[in-house]
Order: C-alpha cells, then structure tokens, then sequence
C-alpha cells in the first residue's frame, strides 16, 4: 500500500466540476489582480473567522513581513518568538531589522513557553508572535495576560491553525483573531489549503486593516500615490476561487480531519515508548498535523520509506541552530526542550481524504515497529 504524506489530487478529483467552474469564471471574467473573488474571500473568511477584517496576501510568509512592519517589530525592536517553528515565524522579524528573542517550547503541547518568555522580557520588547502548532494554540488567556501587563503587541502566527480555538476571559476564540493582527497561511497542505501560495491578515482594528490593504500594493491607498513602501503581496484572485469552493466545506474537512485523528489516536494510545501530545482544556484542536513523539524517530523513517508511508517532520532543526541566525550567537543546548523534540517527532499522513484502511496500515507499521 502507498500512503501519500499528502496530496491534493483525491480532493480535486471528486470535486473538479466545482473547481474547474471556479477557475474559468475568473479567466472567463479577466480580474486577475484584486478581482472580485479576492473581495468575497476576505468578506467569508473574515465572518467565518469572527474578525472583523480580513485581508488577502500572496502567502503566509509575506503576512507576517507586513504585519511585522506594521507593528513596528523592526529597527533593533525585541520580538519573542518560538526557536520551534517554520523559519518564516522569525525570518519576518530579522529581515526589518528587529531582534528575535527565542524561547523555548512547552513539550506538552509542542507550542511556546511563556514562562521561558517572561523571563526573556526586556525594555526593548515590542512584542510577541506566538506560533499556534499542529493543533493546538499557545495559551491565549496567558499571552494576553502577559502582553497586556507590559504594552506589547501580539502578531498571532495562525497559518497551521485554521479553526483552532482557544478559550479567552470565558469565550471561545478562533486563533488568530485575538491579537492585533493574526496570520494564515493557504499553501496547500493546510487545513484550508489553495493550490498555490496563499494568504490571509485579519485585525479588528480599522487603522490596522487599512494599512495592511495599503501595503500590499506597494503602500498606496490610491492608484500612483505612495504613501508607504510597501509591497507588491496580493492574494491571486484563482487562489481566492479555489479558497471560496473550499471554504464552504471547511467544517466538515475539520470534522473528518478529528475523526481520523481519533482513529490515530485509538491505535497507538498506549504503546510503550511512543507518546502523543495532549490538548490541553482551554482549546478546541484542529488537527492539521497529527505527531507522534518517539526515541529511534530515524529508523522509524526508514520503515516508512521501505512501507511507502508518507510522514514530514516539522521540524529537524530548530531555528536557534540554523546557520543563517549564527550571527545571533545561539549554540547546542540553548533551548534543550526543542533540541529533544526534534529528534523524536515525526507528523502521520492526515487529511480528509485519508481511508481508515490507510490509517490502519500505518499504524500496523507503527506497533510493529515499536514491539
Ligand atoms: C507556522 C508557520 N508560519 C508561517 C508559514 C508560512 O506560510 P506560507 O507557506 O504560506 O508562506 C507556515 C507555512 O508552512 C507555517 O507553518
């Protein structure tokens, strides 16, 4: 049997008709840059998420460049963000000059360590980007608790979390939609993935939001007049047609990405030597990468491979040991709770599409292995 990691091309085929539609009507139309789709995504997306404003950006990465500038987390500016993530969450920061000040994880849910970043705050500390992982958020009660307390601005890097919620004052919020500005990514693989690159900033805050729409057309609110540098970062408005057919069904990708995380879990609960990261009870989960954590992770890899399991580890080094930040001083040892992870994890095929026979055969794989 042949398990892919993932792919997209089960989804497509039962729904082409409704894709196929959606791509012509945008040919058939000719508003590729900043059509009208781009419009209808933003006004969805941004009722679905509960936020009052949503803007549509070229992917992930690029929001979190201009929210990061927007927010002014640049020109020797501290920003606290997590040594365990994509390189993006901290590339944003040190590419306009601000400091990234890392901090540790929290092995128990995989997210940041807010009391190691506590520690970590100084005078310079403008704010903070905590990464939502796999499928939990980082506690937002305690982050806003902890930003309120010091003045800091809070970037929420949301583009694993579509749909997570985390529970703040008494209410469940969605993930991304609780600090000044929130994030997503739609690359492919997500749980509400384009088939290309992708993104999205939500804010409640007007100001915010007409900067973040004036900065993803090199700064201009009006066509030729510059008021700031910016950037040329919009949504692809195909992108936006395909995200419009995808999110009418985005519940129920959810729904059926915790029914197969429960069949992973049902399975290899349980099995000594092998542990499976906790949600803790002020989230609701949205698996959009299910782990597992074990010693002998290499070898694991290796059977997959021989079996034709798909499987990704997010992520083998963390950011403090990359040679590009070396410059930033960090060794082997700085942060022992996300070195010791990434030895260990490794991510199962998860996705709508997914059979139970499939998920059975990898978790066979896995039981045998750990025998
Ligand atoms: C935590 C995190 N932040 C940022 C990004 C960047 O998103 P994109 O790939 O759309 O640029 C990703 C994407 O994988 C991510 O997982």
């Amino acid at each position: 049997m042949h398990v892919p990691f993932y792919s997209s091309v089960r989804e497509y085929k039962t729904r082409s008709l409704e894709f196929d539609a959606a791509v012509r009507g945008v040919m058939e139309r000719g508003d590729f840059i900043l059509g009208s789709e781009v419009a209808e995504f933003e006004k969805e997306a941004a009722a679905w998420l509960g936020a009052k404003y949503a803007v549509g950006l070229a992917s992930g990465s690029d929001a979190l460049v201009l929210a990061s500038d927007i927010l002014g987390f640049k020109d020797g500016a501290e920003v606290l963000t997590p040594t365990f993530t994509f390189f993006a969450s901290t590339s944003c920061v040190v590419r306009l000059g601000g400091k990234p000040v890392l901090v540790d994880m929290d092995e128990e849910t995989l997210n940041m360590d807010l009391a190691d970043a506590e520690q970590k705050l100084t005078k310079k500390t403008a704010g903070i980007i905590p990464v939502h992982l796999f499928q939990q958020c980082t506690p937002l009660q305690q982050v806003m608790k902890l930003t309120k307390a010091h003045g800091l601005k809070v970037l929420e890097d949301a583009a694993e979390a579509w749909g997570m919620k985390s529970k703040v004052d008494g209410v469940w919020r969605m993930a991304g939609t609780v600090g000044e500005i929130g994030i997503y990514s739609f690359f492919p693989t997500k749980t509400l993935g384009a088939y290309g690159d992708a993104g999205l900033a939500v804010t409640d805050d007007e100001e915010l939001y007409k900067k973040l729409k004036s900065f993803r057309v090199h700064g201009s609110s009006v066509k030729y007049h510059h008021d700031y540098i910016g950037y040329n970062s919009r949504l692809d408005t195909m992108q936006a047609a395909i995200l419009r057919v995808k999110l009418k069904t985005t519940n129920d990708s959810i729904a059926t990405r915790a029914r197969h995380a429960d069949h992973y879990t049902q399975r290899l609960c349980g099995i000594p030597g092998l542990r499976i990261p906790p949600v803790s009870a002020d989230n609701k989960p949205v698996y959009y990468v299910y782990n597992i954590l074990l010693d002998g992770r290499d070898k694991l890899v290796e059977q997959f491979k021989d079996k034709g399991i798909g499987y990704s580890i997010y992520y083998p080094k963390p950011l403090h040991l990359q040679k590009c930040f070396s410059y930033l001083g960090w060794k082997e040892g700085d942060f022992p709770v996300a070195e010791s992870v990434a030895k260990r994890i490794i991510a199962l095929p998860i996705y709508p599409e997914i059979t139970d026979d499939e998920v059975d055969y990898v978790c066979d794989e896995i039981a045998a292995f750990c025998q």
